[in-house]
């Protein structure tokens, strides 16, 4: 059914003014003021709400087999979450073990998306070794629309690679203009802080933090960017934590390199001293929560355009998984949980409550991450022509965020009881709607591939 959105102030990366959207076969066909519909159309008044394009997320785990355990959403409950809080496509980082075909790898993580997700999705296809095999794959995968790599240069034994194959995939990914996402910490560095640490009877969640230092993350930045340099590749840190790290960043980015930076929501919000508190275990990821005095940083990075996205890092476990290093925190699974509440944690405490733009929000959240990857105009923007995901969003709203009334896969959250300054009231996803008074009621499995 053909659906008209009346009244709503459209707010994009480039303006902000009232109009109404006419959206046919799941694409915006027309905006503009008292546009003539046929009779049957499906009218929605968004007067005082602000229409956003639908929000993108350029990094989740969904699947994935991670320190003896898999994190525990499925594409089903991801993308329902994602959905209640805005977000409408999602990018999944593929990330086979080093021992892993790549080809087993991509049939394993796009069958388990595939008829499941009921928003769009794509994915960072993981390079975890580097072998023929691996190259012939990368090949065609990208040729196949698969036009972004993940590289971790942490986690030494699992996912991380060597200096040859991180040279090799920047090579061969500035031959196919694919651009590569990388988890920028130094492995061996975070190994031996973390075997001296243990040795000293430092076995708390609290230790987490110290095991891989700042500086650690900065090496591993500008490691990464050194690397970008020589090969002229195109590069994007993902989960920059901290202000050492950030100016490693730009430090590179001054001399040229091609790097741009995400941030994620809990390095924005969440501090180290929440791991000293008796469920600490709940708020340790990698690079990990910092000393507090980072945020300022952060989020001025943010409003300035210097941190180009914000995403999630998405990464579930409920609390007996992370009980498994309650007696050794490098044994505790690596990750937070936030799909469901990037969008309205960053509208609260970044336009509501702070100093960022709201044009900056909808470019960080939604058109950036789009552009970088390869899905913009077709998502990222509210133009004729563009898939018709949109986000009526009540600023009006006031709630708070509770694992209880979540819909993430995950029995905790690392954002219990905090407030939100509004919410998605519909959301809908090419043309369909997804979201209705903030529930969901879109149709599982109706997600596409998205190939770029
Ligand atoms: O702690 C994290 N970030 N877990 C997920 C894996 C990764 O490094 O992105
Ligand atoms: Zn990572
Ligand atoms: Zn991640």
């Amino acid at each position: 059914m053909p659906l008209l959105i009346q009244n709503g102030q459209i707010v994009t990366a480039e303006r902000q003014y009232t109009a109404d959207i006419y959206i046919e076969d799941e694409i915006i066909t027309s905006i503009g003021t008292h546009l003539e519909v046929p009779g049957g159309t499906r009218t929605i008044d968004a007067t005082g709400k602000y229409i956003f394009p639908g929000f993108i997320d350029p990094h989740v785990h969904v699947y994935l087999p991670f320190m003896g355990t898999f994190a525990k959403d499925t594409h089903a409950s991801a993308s329902q979450a994602a959905l209640v809080g805005g977000t409408t496509t999602y990018i999944e980082m593929l990330a086979p073990g080093g021992g892993e075909q790549l080809e087993d790898g991509w049939n394993l993580w796009s069958g388990l998306a595939a008829g499941h997700s009921a928003c769009d999705y794509t994915f960072h296809i993981g390079v975890t070794r580097w072998d023929d095999e691996t190259e012939a794959t990368l090949r065609e995968l990208a040729a196949g629309g698969m036009k972004s790599f993940k590289v971790f240069l942490a986690y030494k034994g699992a996912f991380g690679i060597d200096d040859a194959a991180l040279y090799n995939t920047l090579a061969l990914a500035k031959e196919l203009d694919v651009i590569v996402t990388a988890h920028c910490e130094n492995a061996e560095l975070v190994s031996q802080l973390q075997q001296k640490l243990l040795a000293e009877g430092k076995t708390g969640p609290e230790w987490h933090e110290p095991s891989r230092p700042e500086a650690v993350e900065a090496e591993g930045t500008a490691h990464f960017a050194t690397f970008l340099e020589m090969t002229g590749a195109r590069g994007y840190v993902v989960h920059l934590s901290n202000a050492l790290a950030l100016q490693a960043a730009l430090d590179a980015r001054a001399r040229g390199v091609d790097l741009s930076i995400e941030g994620v929501a809990p390095h924005f919000l969440l501090d180290r001293s929440l791991t000293e508190r008796p469920d600490g275990a709940n708020f340790v990821m990698s690079p990990p929560l910092r000393d507090k005095a980072n945020q300022a940083a952060l989020w001025k990075a943010l409003e300035d355009g210097q941190i180009d996205t914000v995403g999630t890092d998405h990464c579930p476990f409920d609390v007996d998984q992370k009980a498994m290093g309650k007696d050794n925190f490098t044994l505790i699974p690596n990750g937070i949980p936030a799909i469901e509440d990037r969008v309205n944690l960053m509208y609260t405490h970044g336009v509501s409550r702070g100093g960022l733009a709201l044009s900056r929000f909808v470019d960080a959240l939604s058109t950036r991450p789009a552009q970088l990857f390869g899905l913009y105009p077709r998502k990222g923007a509210i133009e004729v022509g563009s898939d018709a995901d949109l986000v009526v969003y009540d600023p009006g709203y006031r709630g708070q965020i509770s694992a209880g009334t979540g819909h993430m896969n995950v029995d905790y959250s690392a954002f219990e009881g905090w407030e939100i300054d509004g919410r998605p009231e519909y959301v809908t996803v090419r043309g369909q709607v997804a979201v209705e008074a903030g529930q969901f009621v879109g149709e599982p499995g109706r997600g596409q591939l998205l190939r770029r």
